[in-house]
C-alpha cells in the first residue's frame, strides 16, 4: 500500500471515529519523530503492538478487500510475565469491504457493532482439516444462544454483537446501503502472527511504498527505545 492511502485511511476514519463519539488514547497522535525520543515507559505499547494498524489482506484494493484497525490494549502470549489475558480493538468496516473467512486457534473474541451501518457475519464451523464444515452452527449473539445453518449470513444493527469462540470461521462487511461500521473487539489476547487461520491465504501486514511521511506509525512500525 502506498503511504499516502494509508494517512488518508488514517484521516477519513479518524473523523469517523470522531463522529461516532470514541476517543482513541494518547499514543494515537504521537508524531513519528516523537516515536523516537520515548523510553522503555512506553515498551509495552510496541511490543504489544498496540496502535494504528490498516491491511489490505495482500491484495491492493483495500476498498473491497481490506479493514482499518486500532488496538487499544492487549496481553502477549510469547511473554510468560504479562499477566494482561485480555484485548481491545476498533475496526472500521466499509460497505461490502470483505475480512475474509478466518479462525483463531486460541482467542475467543466478541464483535460488536458499535454504530453507524449493520454490519454482515458469516458463520462456518471449521472440520478436523481446518475446512469449512457443512454443520450447522451454533452462535451467541448478546447473551442469547441459538443455532443457524453453515454459511449463514448474520445482519448485527447497532448495539448487536456476536461471540465467536475459538475454530469457529467468520468474515464480516458492512451492509451495502448502510454506511461504515464502527466495530469493537473484545477478546482474548490477540497475537496476528501465530493465531490466525484464513481459509484462503492472505497477508496480513502490508509493505508499505514511501510517496509522503507518515501521518503516524503503524503497530509494526515503531522504533525501539534506546
Ligand atoms: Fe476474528
Amino acid at each position: 500500500m502506498k503511504r499516502s492511502e494509508i494517512n488518508r485511511i488514517m484521516r477519513e476514519n479518524l473523523e469517523f471515529i470522531e463522529k461516532m463519539g470514541f476517543r482513541l488514547p494518547p499514543f494515537a497522535f504521537y508524531a513519528p519523530e516523537t516515536w523516537r525520543t520515548l523510553g522503555h515507559e512506553y515498551d509495552e505499547i510496541r511490543t504489544h503492538m498496540l496502535g494504528w494498524d490498516i491491511t489490505d489482506y495482500g491484495h491492493g484494493d483495500f476498498s473491497n478487500i481490506g479493514l482499518f484497525l486500532f488496538t487499544l490494549r492487549n496481553g502477549s502470549l510469547s511473554d510468560p510475565s504479562c499477566i494482561k489475558t485480555y484485548a481491545e480493538k476498533i475496526l472500521i468496516s466499509d460497505e461490502d469491504q470483505y475480512s475474509p473467512m478466518h479462525f483463531h486457534f486460541h482467542k475467543m473474541e466478541d464483535i460488536i457493532n458499535r454504530g453507524g451501518g449493520n454490519l454482515i457475519v458469516e458463520v462456518y464451523n471449521s472440520d478436523e482439516n481446518e475446512g469449512l464444515a457443512a454443520t450447522d452452527v451454533t452462535v451467541t449473539t448478546d447473551g442469547v444462544v441459538r443455532t443457524v445453518p453453515a454459511g449463514t449470513k448474520l445482519c448485527l444493527t447497532p448495539g448487536e454483537s456476536i461471540t465467536l469462540p475459538p475454530r469457529q470461521y467468520h468474515a464480516f462487511w458492512a451492509e451495502r446501503g448502510t454506511g461504515k461500521v464502527l466495530i469493537g473487539e473484545v477478546s482474548m489476547v490477540n497475537d496476528d502472527n501465530t493465531d490466525n487461520r484464513f481459509y484462503e491465504t492472505q497477508g496480513r501486514f502490508p509493505k508499505i511504498e514511501e510517496d509522503e511521511a507518515p501521518l503516524y506509525l503503524l503497530c509494526n512500525e515503531y522504533p525501539q527505545a534506546r
